[in-house]
């Protein structure tokens, strides 16, 4: 990976050490340079290939949990998270939990994601709905009818000790906490390639006022850009 902003490196950085300042909450996505967070198949894993997923383990490896928007779980695409052992090394411990935010917890709980987690995951929901998660599952309640984001975020933090956060999107939660002013960096990785076509998905879903960003840094890596912006309080 090679450093473009803030200024230039002559040998390639390491990911681990690149992303290692870390903010209270990431925002850690992937898009096609035509905006799409979705590949043909409806999902990511076809967008930035090898180079993105390794800033995508590292961001992981890095944070204290792992927050998914429940639309993202209903893919059935997100397995519990590993961690190659090169990582668990580095991070010396088990991987951070996978953290489920979800009002209706309309989710299907036999999901390896839910059932095979070396750390166990933890569903984010109302204290109206926080009943009906399984008992084996550790559980956030915040806010009677609705998710209350930030009362959430400090309760992974101050109860749970999750200090630093990543959050993987999907594009509605992801412009929640942007909404609520409870992301501090976003790592947007941007494929090299447009998709165009009916899937196209964009970054953010329901965003509706503008929100100044500062480049921070750049980085390239097999044609994917990395880009790391700064959100303006
Ligand atoms: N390219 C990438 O980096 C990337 C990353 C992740 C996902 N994706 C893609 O994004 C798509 C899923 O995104 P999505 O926008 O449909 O779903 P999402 O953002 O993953 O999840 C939205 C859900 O989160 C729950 N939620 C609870 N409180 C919320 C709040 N205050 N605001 C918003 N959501 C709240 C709700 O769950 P309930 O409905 O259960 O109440 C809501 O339906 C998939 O196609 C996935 O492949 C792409």
């Amino acid at each position: 990976m090679r450093r473009l902003l803030p200024e230039p490196a002559a040998i390639g950085v390491d990911p681990y050490e690149a992303y290692g300042d870390l903010p209270r909450l990431r925002l850690g996505m992937v898009m096609s340079a035509d905006g799409s967070v979705t590949d043909a198949e409806g999902w990511t894993d076809g967008l930035g290939g090898a180079a993105d997923f390794r800033v995508f383990r590292t961001l992981r490896a890095l944070a204290d949990g792992i927050v998914v928007g429940a639309g993202t779980v209903r893919t059935g695409r997100l397995g519990p998270a590993r961690l190659r052992d090169d990582l668990r090394a580095r991070r010396g411990g088990p991987p951070a939990p996978i953290v489920v935010v979800s009002r209706s917890l309309d989710l299907d709980w036999t999901l390896p994601l839910f059932t095979e987690a070396e750390t166990p995951t933890i569903v984010v929901t109302t204290r109206t709905a926080e009943s009906r998660v399984p008992g084996r599952l550790r559980v956030v309640a915040a806010g009677e009818d609705d998710v209350d984001l930030p009362a959430a975020v400090r309760a992974l933090r101050e109860d749970l000790g999750h200090e630093h956060l990543l959050c993987e999107g999907g594009p509605s939660l992801a412009a929640a906490l942007i909404r609520a002013s409870l992301v501090d960096e976003l790592c947007l990785n941007i494929a090299p390639t447009l998709l165009g076509g009916a899937r196209h998905t964009r970054l953010l879903e329901g965003l509706d006022a503008e929100v100044p960003l500062d480049p921070a840094a750049l980085y390239l890596d097999e044609g994917v850009l990395f880009v790391r912006y700064r959100l303006r309080a």
